[in-house]
């Protein structure tokens, strides 16, 4: 007789994934030429294998003149010499795999690099050609078409359209060597179809899509205009989902789980659940999370709503503290002891959410925001006149030694852009060994995570709690405590507040910030708690 075996599925690998954001430039230098590189990240994996990440994001390595850092992709099928070469990714990327850590890398759809093969056709050929199709080239407005085609404005500052000898003009949402490709174009859709199976041929486990929401434009390009907030008809466009459906299938034709993020900064979480309803992409940042202010009731709105809208769509949270395009959370937070008091916390209970986190390379260091000397930065977006720009969170990772290059590269190595003096006590050697370091926090939070992970109920509880204070309960028996006010709050007012009152908070398992105040039952301000109640536990 035949007995059936019960089928047990394990999740996909990303469902609860901690991932660790590698900006290739600024992580390791290898080769000292001041620039970070993959045989630099080879060589840091036993470090992130510590660190206890589950897998890994690069931003753009791939072949580029490097006007945005790697974002204006020449060859999406190559890596630049500045970073190596294929052989050295796919050195890479077999080490990573032998330390269990997954790799995802950067798609960047949204646009090419100016010195794009198709874009130097397309600035040879004629207007209306097949060349200019593959891009969004018009003809100007008012008289002579001296004015650009409609008032869309660059990411960066200044117009989003640049115009050709001809008189033709191109869009370009991001930078001028940025130019936007045309999504209605089928040989476009091709190219970055076959793109996709060129890294997942090559063994990587996902992508994390660039602009991801942009990529159509409203038919006619009409004017952006101001209703409410500013109507973009650039973002979020219906069409885009038809991408994300065509991708999911190509993903699916791999093994392994391979998965895609989308990069879409939309309005609000019911718009960012719409990339990541069953057909199409497996997730999608949330960068409601990175917005919040420092307070418990604008992160208990987060968690509630995105919770309701991915569930909505029977999808699995993200949580994202900071990237490579925000200022650093302890800077957001208020700089000094508070700035990493207060990073810490929200770190650890992001992690105590159901879902995957993502944390930016340097985090875990409890870095600032750096001040970058005008003369120094390069970012694009200052250069365009946008802003103070993005340099200053992108400034190379301190590894050791006392003074710069702080062993990001060999001593005699000037990094591309300079590291403050002050980071010489926020190096990994300065860390490494001091238990109360940050390092060592992220450490012991990512043991404790990885410990729980399989065993946590999805579903997640937000008891009343006093002002200030935010609880996160799951069963069995975790609860996560957050106190985001000015004074200590005492662990009997939690445990009087909820349901909790009668089995007590258990056991502490981990804090952010001082233990013994923890044990002595309260916690301090600017910290998070884990406390875990086992079977036996039948309050205090
Ligand atoms: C994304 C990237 C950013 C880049 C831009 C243009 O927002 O994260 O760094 O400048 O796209 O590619």
């Amino acid at each position: 007789m035949h007995t059936a075996t019960p089928q047990v599925t394990q999740p996909p690998w990303w469902r609860d994934a901690v991932c660790y954001q590698i900006y290739v430039r600024s992580f390791a230098d290898a080769n000292g030429d001041g620039i970070g590189d993959l045989e630099g990240i080879r060589s840091r994996l036993p470090y992130l294998a510590r660190l206890g990440v589950d897998a890994v994001w690069l931003t753009p390595f791939y072949t580029s003149p490097q006007h945005d850092h790697g974002y204006d992709v020449a060859d999406f099928r190559n890596v630049d010499v500045r970073f190596g070469n294929l052989d050295d990714f796919d050195a890479l990327l077999t080490e990573a795999h032998v330390l269990g850590i997954r790799v995802i890398v950067d798609i960047v759809p949204n646009h090419t690099s100016s010195e794009h093969p198709w874009f130097q056709e397309a600035v040879a050929a004629k207007p209306g050609s097949r060349a200019r199709e593959r891009y969004i080239f018009l003809d100007g407005s008012g008289r002579g078409g001296r004015k650009p085609p409609n008032n869309w404005l660059s990411h960066f500052g200044g117009p989003a359209w640049t115009q050709l000898e001809d008189g033709q003009w191109y869009l370009h949402l991001f930078d001028r060597s940025q130019p936007d490709v045309n999504w209605r174009n089928k040989e476009v859709r091709d190219e970055y179809e076959s793109v996709l199976r060129f890294w997942l041929d090559r063994g990587v486990d996902g992508f994390r899509i660039d602009v991801a929401h942009s990529l159509y434009k409203e038919q006619g390009l009409p004017d952006a205009r101001r209703r409410g907030g500013l109507v973009a008809p650039y973002h979020d466009q219906p069409e885009v989902h038809s991408v994300y459906r065509r991708w999911h299938q190509i993903l699916e034709e791999y093994d392994g789980d391979r998965m895609a993020i989308a990069e879409a900064w939309v309005a609000d979480e019911e718009a960012m659940a719409r990339y990541i309803r069953p057909d199409e992409l497996q997730q999608t940042f949330n960068f409601h999370w990175l917005l919040a202010p420092w307070s418990a009731a604008s992160f208990r709105k987060v968690i509630t709503d995105t919770l309701r809208a991915v569930g909505a769509v029977e999808a699995s949270p993200t949580w994202v503290l900071s990237n490579h395009d925000v200022v650093r959370e302890v800077t957001r937070y208020g700089d000094g002891e508070a700035g990493v008091a207060r990073s810490r916390a929200a770190t650890l209970t992001m992690l105590a959410l159901p879902g995957s986190s993502y944390i930016y390379q340097g985090a875990e260091l409890g870095l600032p925001q750096a001040e970058v000397p005008e003369e120094h930065r390069q970012d694009p977006a200052w250069l365009r006149g946008g802003g103070v720009g993005r340099d200053g969170c992108r400034v190379p990772i301190p590894w050791a030694g006392t003074k710069p290059p702080y062993g990001f590269g060999a001593d005699g190595t000037t990094p591309w852009l300079p590291q403050p003096s002050s980071w010489r006590n926020l190096t990994v050697e300065a860390q490494d060994n001091d238990a109360s370091s940050t390092l060592n926090f992220f450490r012991r939070a990512l043991a404790a995570r990885r410990t729980l992970v399989g065993q946590l109920d999805r579903q997640v509880r937000l008891p009343r709690t006093p002002p200030g204070v935010l609880v996160i309960e799951r069963e069995p028996g975790l609860t996560c405590v957050l106190n985001c006010g000015k004074r200590a709050v005492s662990l009997s007012r939690l445990t009087a507040a909820g349901e909790s009152a009668s089995r007590g908070l258990g056991d502490l398992l981990i804090s952010s910030g001082d233990d013994s105040a923890v044990t002595a039952g309260t916690v301090p301000p600017d910290t998070a708690a884990w406390f875990r109640r086992t079977a036996g536990h039948h309050g205090s």
